[in-house]
């Protein structure tokens, strides 16, 4: 079984979304930004190593929320609260970042399986 994570990284009170380029069927949908955990690798690191690869930023903790969500038959993916450590995130794999509130995150075309966090995610902007 493969793992996927995927970051959400908040600042004042909003979290960051990023719009994804492909494949075709996803291309123009948001989520949050991850990709697969690679051989040897923590989910801290892998998150790490992402968000640094696809958004030029420093991250750093990986506190885990909402469900883990099954993609497919041999990949699982779980979604980590990250902490911002340096940089401004840039769209370096994406179409496009938007930072979202509360309300702009019920407006927001998402991937599928990201909308499993939606309950969490509304919490975490709330409090
Ligand atoms: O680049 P890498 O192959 O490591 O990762 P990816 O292609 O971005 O993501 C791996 C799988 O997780 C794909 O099937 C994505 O559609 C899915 N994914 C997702 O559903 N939601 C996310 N927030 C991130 C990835």
């Amino acid at each position: 079984m493969g793992h996927v994570v995927a970051g959400a990284v908040f600042r004042d009170g909003r979290v960051l979304l990023a719009q994804r380029t492909r494949p075709p069927e996803l291309a123009g949908r948001w989520e949050l930004p991850g990709g697969k955990i690679e051989p040897g690798e923590s989910a801290e690191q892998a998150l790490a190593r992402e968000l640094r690869e696809e958004l030029g930023i420093e991250v750093r903790g990986a506190d885990r929320f909402g469900p883990p969500v099954q993609l497919g038959s041999d990949l699982v993916m779980c979604a980590y609260r990250v902490d911002l450590v340096s940089g401004e995130p840039r769209p370096l794999d994406h179409a496009a970042l938007r930072w979202v509130d509360a309300k702009e995150l019920e407006q927001m075309d998402l991937v599928e399986a990201d909308r499993a966090w939606l309950p969490a995610l509304r919490d975490m902007l709330a409090g």
